[in-house]
């Protein structure tokens, strides 16, 4: 894209953008970001102290920090340590009390961007900044958002009342005590996978989670379970609420995704929400994520891969924020022995819970990494999943995760943790069939098989050629006259018009 720069000439409107403050969410607004800068516009970001970016791989950005940039009263990185549902506290919490300080912020960068000819004409925001819209709305400023995962995600996220309604999350309340939660799916699912719930109103209903769901058929009902939303009071629940509040509000949405992967999913979004929506990605075909990487990605171990045969590696990774408990752990490595594949890990610092890095690893499993394996702390994952060595990616299913395996081609073994990944695990397996989903937990026998299956028995030439396919059309879609394509030049001829 860097050579099809179409209106640089005549750089004079600017947008400012605004990440959410995690790697998975700084990626696709940063990518966005590119592609708008080479379709002609001039870029500004803004970022908070916490998570800062990197800002050497964009000297053609201006960035401000704007909120939570006090070292001493730094909200997120005080909540950071605490896990992810601290984090979700402090993104309510920046919601809750940073309308004042952005309005000043914007209403300054409003004026100096009038003197110097060259108007701000919209706002872009991460769906999750929902309170950025009444800060838009109070400067006549155009907000659009970024919606970071799938549309089936959303759709999903709109059905929450719906799904209250028919009971499903009184089941969720009876099974998922926070002790259940904090051991996993496995535990909670009773031998037979049946259970009794009751309604409020005292109407008996009886789930099995392993049925679909009427309402949404592609999920089962143990989908929602894994949701851990206990109904419309939850604090998730209120937090999706306002984010899909004001995302209607909004003057539109841009997704990291492509039309056919999603064309259902596509036209409920088209009936349910009123303002455009503008599918342009996947983002990565235009710009990696390594560029904006908060953790240096390794290199050490691209010889080693270059040796191994043709899609021989597994290569492992749950992405930015995921942490494993330890005997989930230690089923991942029983698992991988039992496999006697190469292997690819990727084990950030404290991805396993209470441990520091690999000091939990036994050592006849370092020994095992030395004959077959590769231990790294972050990759450019981009380039492993490219790599003709690799086979297959057992992942957690965050969304930029699964777009840059469904752009290379690669199946995947699916162990999602929470918020979207579930629902994007099911998608993955259950619609596209690229994917086994270790829907039961981490037992060593389980991933064995699942390895297996999209690795070595006769199962994974339909794997392969599925996602051969997926890998064909998103190239067609980014292609000219295909339909990301359009969709982004929809979208640069809708931004300066707005
Ligand atoms: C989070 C949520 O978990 C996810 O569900 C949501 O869709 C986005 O935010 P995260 O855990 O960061 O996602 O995963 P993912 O969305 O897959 O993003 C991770 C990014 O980090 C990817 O772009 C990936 O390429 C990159 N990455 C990961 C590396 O560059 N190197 C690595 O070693 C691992």
């Amino acid at each position: 894209m860097e050579n099809q720069i179409v209106r640089s000439s005549c750089r004079r409107q600017r947008v400012v953008l605004f990440p959410l403050p995690f790697q998975g969410h700084i990626n696709p607004m940063l990518q966005l970001a590119n592609i708008l800068y080479f379709n002609g516009f001039s870029i500004t970001i803004i970022h908070t102290n916490f998570n800062s970016l990197y800002t050497s791989n964009y000297p053609h950005f201006t960035f401000r920090a704007v909120l939570d940039n006090d070292s001493k009263d730094n909200n997120l990185a005080k909540l950071s340590s605490k896990g992810i549902g601290d984090l979700l506290s402090g993104i309510m919490l920046l919601n809750q009390c940073s309308e004042e300080s952005l309005r000043q912020e914007l209403d300054q960068m409003l004026i100096d961007s009038k003197q110097q000819q060259e108007p701000i004409v919209c706002l872009i925001t991460d769906a999750l900044w929902y309170f950025t819209q009444s800060v838009a709305d109070s400067l006549k400023l155009p907000r659009m958002v970024l919606r970071t995962s799938s549309l089936f995600c959303l759709n999903v996220y709109a059905s929450i009342p719906v799904l209250e309604d028919q009971g499903y999350f009184n089941q969720a309340n009876s099974v998922f005590d926070e002790e259940n939660i904090d051991l996993g799916l496995k535990n909670i699912i009773s031998p037979n996978n049946e259970r009794d719930f009751k309604k409020p109103e005292g109407t008996e209903l009886v789930f099995d989670l392993e049925e679909r769901v009427p309402e949404i058929p592609v999920l089962k009902v143990k989908d929602i379970s894994n949701m851990r939303i206990k109904g419309q009071t939850d604090p998730t629940a209120k937090l999706l609420a306002k984010m899909l509040k004001q995302t209607k509000a909004s003057s539109g949405i841009i997704w990291n995704s492509f039309k056919e992967l999603e064309e259902p999913e596509f036209q409920k979004i088209c009936k349910d929400f009123p303002v455009p929506s503008f599918l342009i990605g996947p983002f990565h075909k235009y710009f990696p994520a390594s560029l904006s990487s908060l953790l240096e990605p390794e290199r050490s171990f691209m010889s080693w891969l270059d040796h191994q045969a043709p899609k021989s590696v597994l290569y492992i990774s749950f992405g930015s924020a995921a942490q494993l408990e330890k005997q989930d752990f230690m089923e991942v490595v029983h698992g991988l022995a039992i496999s006697k594949l190469p292997f690819l890990w990727v084990m950030r610092p404290a991805i396993v819970k209470g441990s520091e890095w690999i000091d939990l690893l036994p050592n006849w499993f370092l020994d095992l990494v030395g004959e077959r394996g590769y231990i790294v702390k972050w990759a450019p994952q981009q380039e492993v999943l490219a790599h003709q060595a690799t086979g297959a990616f057992w992942t957690h299913n965050g969304w930029n995760s699964t777009l840059e395996s469904i752009c290379e081609g690669v199946p995947m073994i699916c162990s999602p943790f929470w918020g979207d990944q579930p629902l994007d695990a099911r998608y993955v397996s259950d619609v596209l069939k690229v994917g086994v989903y270790l829907e039961n937990g981490w037992g060593k026998e389980e991933i064995a098989s699942a390895v297996r299956r999209v690795m070595v028995e006769e199962e994974r030439e339909e794997f392969r050629e599925r996602a051969r396919c997926l890998k064909e059309k998103v190239n067609v879609s980014v292609m000219k006259g295909g339909s990301s394509y359009e969709s982004l030049q929809s979208l640069v001829g809708y931004i300066s018009l707005l």
